[in-house]
């Protein structure tokens, strides 16, 4: 099952989920559209040539959504009875912070075993150094920064380039660094209005003509990325500043390798568990180790960001 935000390499997990059941002959079935298709009993019985071609497509043909009725427990139930009419007696969550809270409450209420995939653009959960889809949009947004950059710099111009990333800056660090911004704006640093003039006014005192300044859709530094435009254009009158909201095409595209790499040794990983008898834990990747973490841990553990990549930014922009 996948569920919540899609993510590039979600296909490539329920390929390995699926192929993982083949090879040790257990039957395995998708269900459409995460939490709503388990409610309403939207199955697909799936066998190892059913998840060909699709190592390379990005979005999940599962299709996803966000249950409402699931966070009932009546929807729960009415789950746990289509599962049960259906044979199926273990499940695999594809996705983030709110699909492993559901997956962990269902656990509790009717003792089911459920093992995690993290799959989101974000990567913010805690247990992995990467998510599924995180590396495919750093590589799709940089290449999206490079293209912006030219225009920039025709023009003389101060873009504002915002990202995904509603709660964290993992992407928005990652790529400011990946495409030299000279500015790079995440919710876990509160930068400051009065440090972003002196940084731009720096910026155009050394020489540069132009600049790009990456923000994360959940940075808090202005109301929103237009707020910023119109604060900058206000105090600093010799900037012609544009805007760039990068939005859902950050979440498409075909996954990168290691995406794909990474779907394939967790999907084998969270089918091998179940099979031992674990349940309530996420499958992560840690210094190029696939780990295994507690649910609970996951999603209550915060995913920091890298300190390092903030000072690396700091000097690459003197
Ligand atoms: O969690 C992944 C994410 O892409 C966030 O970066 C973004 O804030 C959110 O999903 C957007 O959600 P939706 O597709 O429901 O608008």
């Amino acid at each position: 099952m996948t569920s919540g935000g899609d993510a590039p390499g979600m296909n490539a997990a329920i390929r390995a989920v699926v192929r993982t059941c083949a090879f040790h002959g257990i039957a395995c079935s998708g269900v459409y559209r995460g939490y709503e298709g388990m409610i309403e009993a939207d199955f697909i019985n799936l066998d190892a040539r059913s998840v060909k071609g699709i190592i390379n497509k990005g979005g999940t043909f599962l299709k996803s959504a966000r249950s409402k009725e699931f966070r009932t427990k009546e929807g729960r139930i009415k789950a746990y009875n289509s599962l049960k009419a259906a044979n199926i007696d273990a499940l695999v969550c594809i996705g983030g912070d709110g699909t492993f809270t559901g997956a962990l409450i269902f656990n509790q209420e009717f003792n089911f075993p459920v093992i995690g995939i993290p799959g989101t653009i974000d990567n913010d959960i805690f247990g992995t150094s990467h998510t599924l889809g995180y590396d495919t949009t750093l590589n799709t947004v940089v290449d999206v920064i490079d293209k912006i950059r030219d225009t920039a710099s025709s023009h003389n111009r101060l873009f504002f380039v915002e990202v995904m990333g509603r709660d964290v800056g993992h992407i928005a660090l990652n790529v400011g660094v990946g495409a030299g911004a000279e500015e790079i704006l995440i919710p876990e640093e509160d930068l400051g209005l009065d440090r972003l003039l002196e940084s731009l006014t720096r910026s155009k005192e050394s020489g540069k003509s132009s600049s790009i300044v990456v923000v994360a859709e959940g940075d808090k530094i202005g109301k929103n990325v237009f707020e910023l435009k119109d604060y900058v254009e206000e105090h600093l009158p010799e900037y012609e500043v544009r805007v760039s909201v990068l939005g859902h095409m950050q979440r498409g595209g075909s996954p990168s390798c290691f995406d794909r790499v990474l779907a394939s040794r967790m999907g084998v990983k969270a089918v091998e568990s179940l099979l031992e008898g674990k349940s309530n834990l996420m499958v992560g990747l840690s210094s190029d180790k696939i780990q295994l973490t507690p649910l609970e841990k996951a999603i209550k553990g915060q995913s920091k960001i890298n300190k390092e990549l903030i000072r690396v930014s700091d000097i690459m922009t003197t």
